[in-house]
């Protein structure tokens, strides 16, 4: 008998693919193949090209059990120190984000905490925010740095961001986030401390190849305008890609600016306008959008989904990780959010969190079943796509797989 030409062979599942034409892809009766840690087949059961045991050294039966993509988690502040339960409170007893902020709150308060902590305490509190989202179904996530705002504790960041990746076997970006707010030692020297991130912290981190792209807060309790193109001119010079947090709070211009650069994605994005919209479109730059923020903080303004539809422009979906604004640790109820909150249907939403958010990461290789893609898959408790939002919490996930081979997430 001949060698087998595939590892694994998984038969009688419903296969999700987001490639195609049919709404989401959908192969029912489906099988898939992996091989070396890439898909290798990806159709119906009853066209595969010989009995499935000639075909592949092993072959299992899933029983109609739904196939998706491995998500894909593009924004998240996953590693920090400490936690921000208190001012959670405090919203509840009045306060607005912004009043914390200026109070010496919010993002500062997780700088103090995450400055506070050794590498390896940072790694220890971060991991089971990790392999809750792993547990979730996540395969690749972007972690930013941005709790550290000088040389050292970005650094620390960013190298807890990539051991997370390396120990997991998750893909993790990481995103320089120097320009997250600016920290309290450099309070009246705003120029100072963009000088520095743009001349000293963001090169140095470049160069120990911590940093896959670059990110900013443009907003008025954040850096303006002119200070995050001066960031984003820098790192065009080292060659990075771009993104930003744009258009949160109010309208600061900043998808159309990120959209100037060629930027992978704008984020948040409720305050966005129809131009800024145009020129992402132009760009192909991903809308990002973020529920698990507009929730926690009581937001009214819905982003403009309708627009960015009528102007094709892509939309992911993200968790936003973070101990301020959106401590959130499922992927899969951020999609279900972004339906019921964003109006968005199941379809956009799961596209949202595979094929688009890849595309947001800068990542071709993943967010699709399809050959040669990365064999990055997750085995679902369900037969259909809109299960995976219409389910408030519980957990989904059979069995995700990484790189070809099926992983434990007790
Ligand atoms: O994406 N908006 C800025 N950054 C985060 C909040 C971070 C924090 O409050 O710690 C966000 O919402
Ligand atoms: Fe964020």
């Amino acid at each position: 008998m001949s060698t087998p030409r595939w590892d694994r062979l998984l038969m009688n599942a419903t296969l999700a693919t987001f490639a195609g034409d049919a709404p989401c892809g959908l192969i029912e009766r489906g099988a898939i193949a992996i091989h070396r840690g890439r898909i290798a087949w990806v159709g119906r059961v009853d066209a595969l090209p010989a009995a499935p045991d000639t075909l592949s050294a092993i072959v299992d039966s899933l029983d109609g059990a739904l196939v998706t993509p491995g998500l894909v988690d593009c924004h998240t502040h996953l590693v920090f120190a400490g936690d921000r339960a208190h001012e959670f409170d405090l919203r509840l007893n009045g306060a607005s984000y912004e009043d914390i902020a200026r109070a010496g709150g919010g993002i500062i308060s997780s700088v103090t905490a995450t400055r506070g902590a050794s590498e390896e305490q940072l790694y220890a509190q971060s991991l089971p925010r990790a392999l809750a989202l792993l547990a979730d179904g996540v395969t690749t996530l972007e972690i930013k740095s941005g709790y550290g705002l000088n040389l050292d504790g970005e650094r620390r960041m960013l190298r807890v961001a990539r051991r997370l990746g390396r120990e997991l076997g998750m893909t993790v970006r990481t995103s320089f986030l120097g320009l997250h707010a600016l920290p309290p030692e450099y309070k009246d020297r705003r120029d100072d401390y963009v000088t520095l991130v743009c001349d000293e912290i963001l090169p140095t981190l470049a160069a120990e190849k911590l940093v896959d792209a670059v990110d900013a807060f443009c907003e008025s309790i954040g850096f303006s305008h002119a200070e995050t193109r001066r960031l984003f001119e820098r790192a065009k010079q080292l060659g990075l890609p771009v993104k930003l947090h744009a258009e949160q709070l109010s309208d600061l211009h900043g998808a159309a600016l990120v959209a100037e650069y060629g930027g992978l994605s704008a984020d948040h994005l409720e305050h966005l306008s129809e131009s800024g919209i145009v020129a992402m479109a132009a760009a192909g730059t991903v809308a990002v959008l973020l529920p698990g923020a507009f929730y926690a903080l009581r937001e009214t303004k819905l982003p403009p989904v309708e627009l960015l539809r009528k102007h094709a422009v892509a939309m992911a979906i993200a968790t936003d990780c973070n101990p301020g604004t959106s401590p959130l640790l499922s992927l899969r109820l951020a999609a279900g959010m972004g339906c019921t909150l964003f109006r968005l249907t199941p379809e956009e939403a799961l596209r949202g969190v595979t094929v688009n958010a890849a595309r947001a990461l800068g990542l071709a290789d993943r967010g699709t079943l399809a050959v040669d893609q990365r064999a990055d898959l997750v085995v679902w408790n369900a037969r259909q796509p809109a299960e995976l939002c219409y389910w408030i919490g519980g957990n989904l996930v059979r069995q995700v797989w990484l790189g070809g081979e099926p992983i434990s997430t007790d």
